[in-house]
C-alpha cells in the first residue's frame, strides 16, 4: 500500500513540477462540478493516468484531479470522487486522500449531497458538518496500520475541524448567505434509505444521509488533515413525503446551492 501511495505522489509532483504546491484540497460531490471552472491556470491529470487510481462510474463524477489557482491561493480539487456503492474497497475509495497527505495537502474540504433528515433543512440548502454516524458497516483503516501515517486507534473527537467551520458560518454571514450545521450518516447505498430507516436514523441525531465522506474523513484525520465537511441537502429523505426522488432532482439542487457555496469557499480559501 504503501509502495503504491509513494509511486502515485511522485507521478503527480513530477507532473506539476514544483509549478504549484497545494496545501489544501477540495473534493467535489455530485453537482459540485462547476466548482472547476474557477481554476485558473489548471492543470489536469485524469486518474487513469495516475498509479493506483481508480475510476469514477458514478453519474456526473468525472475522474480527474485539477491543480490551479483560486483567488491567488494554490488548490488541489477532486473532481470526481469514489464510492463504496461502486464496488471498490474502502482501501481503493481512500487511496486519493492518502496520496494528497503524501504530497503536502493539510487541509481538507470534502463537499457531497445528502438527503435532509431535519425538516428545517430544506433541499437546496448548504449545511458544515459538525460530526458523523458512520453506519457505513465498515471502516477503511481495518487492516494492517499504515504507521508512518497515523496511530492505530485514532481519535475522532473533533473530525470536523472547529475553527474552519465557524469561519465558513462567519463568512456565510457576511455575505448574507443562510445555512445550517448538522450531523452525517453514511450509509453504503446504492438504493436510496427506506422510511423506517430514515426515522431511525433522525431519532439518532442524524440530520443527513449520504452515501459517501465519512471514509475520506477517516483516512484524512489518521493522515493528520484538519477537515471541513459541508453538505448540500439534495432533497428531504423519506420520512416527510412519500415521493421518490431522482437523480435529476438532486442535482437540480445541488446546482442551486452551487453558486451560493462557491463564494463562500473563494473567501474562505484566503482566510483559512
Ligand atoms: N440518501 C443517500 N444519499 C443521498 C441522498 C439520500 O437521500 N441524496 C443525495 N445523496
Amino acid at each position: 500500500m504503501n509502495e503504491m501511495i509513494l509511486s502515485a505522489a511522485k507521478y503527480l509532483e513530477h507532473k506539476i513540477a514544483n509549478k504549484i504546491k497545494p496545501e489544501i484540497a477540495i473534493i467535489l460531490g455530485t453537482g459540485l462540478n462547476s466548482f472547476a471552472e474557477i481554476v485558473d491556470n489548471p492543470q489536469i491529470i485524469p486518474y487513469e493516468e495516475i498509479p493506483g487510481f481508480c475510476i469514477s462510474t458514478a453519474p456526473s463524477h468525472q475522474g480527474r484531479l485539477i491543480f490551479g489557482t483560486i483567488s491567488d491561493v494554490p488548490v488541489l480539487l477532486m473532481q470526481g470522487r469514489l464510492h463504496f456503492y461502486e464496488g471498490y474497497s474502502m482501501q481503493e475509495i481512500t487511496f486519493p486522500v492518502r496520496v494528497m497527505a503524501k504530497i503536502g495537502i493539510k487541509k481538507m474540504i470534502v463537499t457531497n449531497a445528502a438527503g435532509s433528515l431535519n425538516e428545517k433543512i430544506i433541499p437546496g440548502s448548504i449545511v458544515t458538518i459538525k460530526d458523523h454516524i458512520n453506519f457505513m458497516g465498515t471502516n477503511p483503516l481495518i487492516g494492517k496500520n499504515l504507521d508512518n501515517f497515523g496511530e492505530r486507534f485514532p481519535s475522532l473527537h473533533e473530525p470536523y475541524d472547529h475553527k474552519m467551520i465557524e469561519l465558513f458560518h462567519e463568512i456565510a454571514t457576511e455575505k448574507d448567505i443562510k445555512i445550517h450545521t448538522g450531523v452525517y450518516v453514511a450509509v453504503t447505498g446504492p438504493s436510496f434509505e427506506t422510511h423506517a430507516e430514515c426515522s431511525m436514523m433522525a431519532k439518532w441525531g442524524a440530520d443527513l444521509v449520504g452515501m459517501s465522506t465519512i471514509p475520506e474523513v477517516i483516512v484524512g484525520k489518521h493522515s493528520g488533515l484538519r477537515i471541513l465537511g459541508i453538505s448540500v441537502a439534495t432533497n428531504f429523505g423519506n420520512i416527510f413525503h412519500s415521493k421518490s426522488h431522482t437523480q435529476e432532482e438532486i442535482r437540480a439542487n445541488a446546482g442551486k446551492a452551487q453558486k451560493n457555496l462557491q463564494e463562500i469557499i473563494f473567501d474562505l480559501l484566503k482566510r483559512v
